[in-house]
C-alpha cells in the first residue's frame, strides 16, 4: 500500500552493472550519457492500491483540527454512500476537454487582465468562444460545509479558480437535481440579507433582470460552458467539521441554477477576490489555507483555515506570483524524472508562467517540455507495456493488471527559488480501470503551464497570500 522510495545508485558505468541495478538497459545506459546521476529516484507502488475500495475511509486529519472542511471525492462512498453509483464518472476524453476550457479561459482572463483586477469576470465567463462541453462536469473534489442555523450539510465543488460560493436555495425557480436536500433560507435563523445599497453588494454583478424585492442585493454569475446562478447575495453561518462557525459569510442563494454541477449543491470560491472565502475571513485567519486532496474516491482529505502551529512535516515552500491573481500562480522553471532536471530551457515554462489549480484533473506542460518530458517517461517506464489510450491527446497508458507491483521514476517540478517538489509516486498517473492507467501531464499549448489537481493528491497544499508563498508538504491527509 505505502509508497515507498529507493535510491538506485546509477554511478555504475559498466552495462552489466546497471543491469544488477535492475533499470532498464536503454535508460540507465541514456541517463549516464546525459546526466552522469549519482542517483536515481524512484517510487513503488501496489498495483491493488491504485483502484478505491467501495467503502469510505475517512482521514483522521480533518478532525484533528478545529477551523477545517472535509474534502471528498464525488465519484466515491465518501460523497453518497448509497447514490455514488447514479454519478457516473466521466471518460478521460471528458475530461481532457473539460480541462482544456478551464484552461482556456484562465489564459483568457490573465491576458485580458493584464494586471488589473476584474471583479466581475469569472474564469469561463468572458464570452469567448469556449470549446464545447463544460468546466464543472468533471470537477471531483468536493467541500462538505454546514449552511445555515441549524446546518445544512452540503458539498460544494472546491475551486481555487472562482471567487463566489453560492449554493442552491428554496424557495428555488428554478434548480437542477442535487443529491443533499436543498438549502432553505426560511428554514435558518441566521440568514441575512444584504441590501441593493450596501457596499459588499459590490462583489458581484447585478442580473439585468434582477429578481423580486429588487431592493436587495441580487446577483448573477455566469460561466463561460453556459452554467449560470442568480439569487441573492446574503450573509449565513457557515459551520466547519469540527463545529467551528464563520459567521455573517457572504454567499449567493442561488434560486435560479442550470449547469453540469451533477448533484453537486454549488461551488465554494477560494481565488483571490474579495468575495472568495480566503478574503472574507483574512481577518480570522490571515488569507492562509491549506488542502489535501483525497488518495482515492474512497479516501477523505481537508481544506483547513490558518496557519498551522507546527508546520506541516517536511514543508516545502515556493513563492506565489503575484501578477497571476485572482489564480494562484507559481514559478516553474524545470520537470526532473527520478530527481534529475531535464535539459529544457528555463525560458519554455517562465515565458507562460505556471498556476496551480484544484480544478484542472489533468497537469499541463509547454508542447517542447511536455514533449522531451513524455519521451524519457516512456524509456523509464519501458519494462510496462504502453497501451493506446482512448483519445490520440491521451498517449502514455499502461496495462498495469500483470504486475503486482510498479516503479515508477519520481517526477518533480523545478521552482526559480531553488525549492523541488516531487509528486508521490503512483500519483503521477491517474487510474482508469483495471487495465487502463494513463500519465497525468498532457501538451497544455502555448499557454500557462498547470499543476493540476491529481498530482496534488495526499500532498498538503499550504496557501499564504500574506508570506507570498505555496508551501507542499507530504502525507497531509493522514
Ligand atoms: C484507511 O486509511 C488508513 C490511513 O490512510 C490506512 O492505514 C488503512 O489501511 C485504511 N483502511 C482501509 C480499510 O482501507
Ligand atoms: C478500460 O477502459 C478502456 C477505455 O474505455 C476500455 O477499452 C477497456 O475495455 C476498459 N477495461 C476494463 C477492464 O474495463
Amino acid at each position: 500500500m505505502a509508497t515507498s522510495i529507493s535510491f538506485v545508485g546509477l554511478s555504475c558505468f559498466l552495462l552489466s552493472l546497471c543491469l544488477v541495478c535492475s533499470l532498464k538497459e536503454g535508460y540507465a545506459f541514456e541517463e549516464l550519457i546525459e546526466s552522469y546521476a549519482e542517483s536515481y529516484l524512484t517510487h513503488t507502488f501496489e498495483v491493488s492500491s491504485l483502484f478505491a475500495s467501495s467503502i469510505c475511509n475517512h482521514s483522521t486529519k480533518a478532525n484533528e483540527r478545529e477551523s477545517t472542511f472535509r474534502v471528498v471525492d464525488k465519484y466515491g462512498p465518501c460523497f453518497q454512500p448509497s447514490l455514488h453509483r447514479s454519478v457516473v464518472p466521466p471518460s478521460l476524453t471528458d475530461i481532457i476537454r473539460s480541462d482544456r476550457a478551464r484552461i482556456y479561459s484562465i489564459q483568457a482572463r490573465l491576458s485580458k487582465n493584464s494586471g488589473r483586477r476584474d471583479l466581475i469576470v469569472e474564469p469561463n465567463s468572458l464570452g469567448i468562444p469556449i470549446i464545447d462541453g463544460s468546466a464543472f462536469d468533471t470537477l471531483s473534489y468536493l467541500v462538505k460545509v454546514g449552511l445555515g442555523t441549524p446546518k445544512k450539510d452540503l458539498s460544494l465543488i472546491l475551486d481555487t479558480g472562482s471567487r463566489l460560493t453560492w449554493t442552491q436555495c428554496e424557495p428555488c425557480r428554478s434548480c437542477y437535481k442535487q443529491s443533499e436536500p436543498l438549502y432553505d433560507r426560511d428554514d435558518s435563523n441566521s440568514y441575512v440579507t444584504i441590501p441593493r445599497n450596501d457596499p459588499v453588494c459590490e462583489y458581484v454583478r447585478r442580473p439585468v433582470d434582477p429578481p423580486r424585492p429588487i431592493n436587495l442585493c441580487s446577483y448573477e454569475i455566469s460561466y463561460g460552458d453556459g452554467s449560470v446562478s442568480v439569487g441573492f447575495f446574503s450573509k449565513e453561518t457557515l459551520t466547519m467539521s469540527a463545529a467551528e462557525k464563520i459567521n455573517s459569510f457572504l454567499f449567493g442563494c442561488g434560486t435560479d441554477n442550470k449547469g453540469p454541477f451533477n448533484l453537486v449543491a454549488g461551488i465554494l470560491g477560494l481565488n483571490q477576490e474579495d468575495a472568495s472565502i480566503v478574503f472574507q475571513t483574512a481577518q480570522k485567519y490571515n488569507k492562509i489555507f491549506s488542502y489535501c486532496l483525497p488518495s482515492s474516491t474512497s479516501s477523505t482529505g481537508h481544506l483547513t483555515f490558518g496557519s498551522q502551529t507546527p508546520a506541516p512535516a517536511g514543508i516545502k515552500y515556493t513563492k506565489l506570483v503575484a501578477e497571476k491573481s485572482p489564480f494562484y500562480g507559481l514559478d516553474l522553471i524545470g520537470i526532473g524524472l527520478g530527481g534529475t532536471k531535464l535539459n529544457i530551457p528555463e525560458s519554455i515554462f517562465t515565458t507562460p508562467g505556471t498556476i496551480i489549480d484544484s480544478g484542472a484533473v489533468f497537469s499541463y506542460l509547454p508542447p517542447v517540455a511536455y514533449m522531451t518530458f513524455r519521451d524519457k517517461f516512456r524509456v523509464a517506464m519501458s519494462a510496462y507495456p504502453l497501451i493506446p489510450g482512448p483519445t490520440a491527446a491521451i498517449e502514455t497508458c499502461y496495462d498495469f493488471s500483470k504486475s503486482t507491483s510498479v516503479t515508477v521514476p519520481e517526477i518533480s517540478f523545478f521552482f526559480k527559488d531553488g525549492t523541488i517538489v516531487g509528486i508521490p509516486g503512483k500519483y503521477s498517473f491517474i487510474e482508469y480501470n483495471t487495465t487502463l492507467t494513463c500519465l497525468g501531464f498532457q501538451d497544455g499549448g502555448d499557454k500557462h503551464s498547470i499543476i493540476g489537481n491529481k498530482v496534488q493528491r495526499t500532498m498538503e497544499v499550504v496557501y499564504d497570500v500574506p508570506g507570498q508563498r505555496v508551501g507542499f508538504a507530504p502525507n497531509g491527509c493522514s
